[in-house]
């Protein structure tokens, strides 16, 4: 894609962009079956419903709350009732493994001088655990949780939160970066200069919002920025 202008810093989204959400499944499939892959993927796809259904409710709660019920749900759903095994995946969803490229990637982003951020709908304990445990913990200028806004993503009061802290007034000079359609599109909407990265082949949902470019791993990321 096309090198992007005028970019002072680069926030990226957490889960399912720096951070494998379907790890934790991984680990315990042997104990599972093979309903695991099948469970994570519903639980992703709650997780996020969840989020989207209390912000329009205006319901909110924090991160490690839903993403609880969802995991609920999925394991429901699949007749999985394991007593204990809940808390084990839950306990791994704070030790998540980061892309492999991701640490190079954040070092060579910094190193052009850009400021990073994290911009996610984790709560605070939850992202500072994730990023503790990848070693991601002094590649951030930031870490910022919607907890300091009390709704979710896409919603334009998250991304203008980002530009606040980061003390950054013109929405274009920040790169967002998400492997969440919605995501990164919801922040291309809002004006930040959007890059998805294109983990899982997706195209680009049919809502408001496009990105300034695809990039197939973080490793591509600071030669454009
Ligand atoms: C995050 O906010 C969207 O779950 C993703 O980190």
């Amino acid at each position: 894609m096309e090198r992007l202008q005028g970019i002072r810093a680069c926030v990226f989204d957490a889960y399912g962009t720096l951070f494998d959400v379907h790890a934790p499944m991984r680990k315990l499939a042997p104990e599972i079956g093979e309903k695991a892959e099948e469970i994570s993927r519903l639980w992703r796809q709650k997780q996020l419903e969840y989020t989207w259904l209390r912000s329009l409710m205006g319901v909110h709660a924090d991160f490690w709350h839903v993403t609880g019920e969802a995991l609920d749900y999925a394991l429901e759903q699949h007749g999985v009732d394991e007593p204990g095994l809940k808390d084990e995946i839950m306990a791994l969803y704070l030790k998540l493994d980061a892309y492999p490229e991701a640490a190079e990637a954040l070092e060579a982003v910094r190193a052009r001088s850009r400021l990073t951020a994290i911009l996610s709908n984790g709560s605070p304990s939850m992202l500072d655990a994730a990023v503790r445990h990848a070693g991601l913990d002094k590649l951030f200028n930031m870490v910022l949780s919607v907890e300091d806004v009390g709704i979710y993503k896409p919603s334009r009061r998250v991304y203008r939160h980002a530009m606040q802290k980061l003390q950054i007034h013109d929405a274009p000079a920040i790169c967002f970066v998400s492997a969440n359609t919605w995501d990164a599109q919801g922040a291309a909407q809002f004006g930040f200069q959007s890059v998805r990265v294109d983990r899982f082949g997706l195209k680009d949902d049919r809502i408001p919002g496009k990105p300034a470019g695809l990039i197939k791993d973080l490793s591509e990321l600071a030669a454009i920025v």
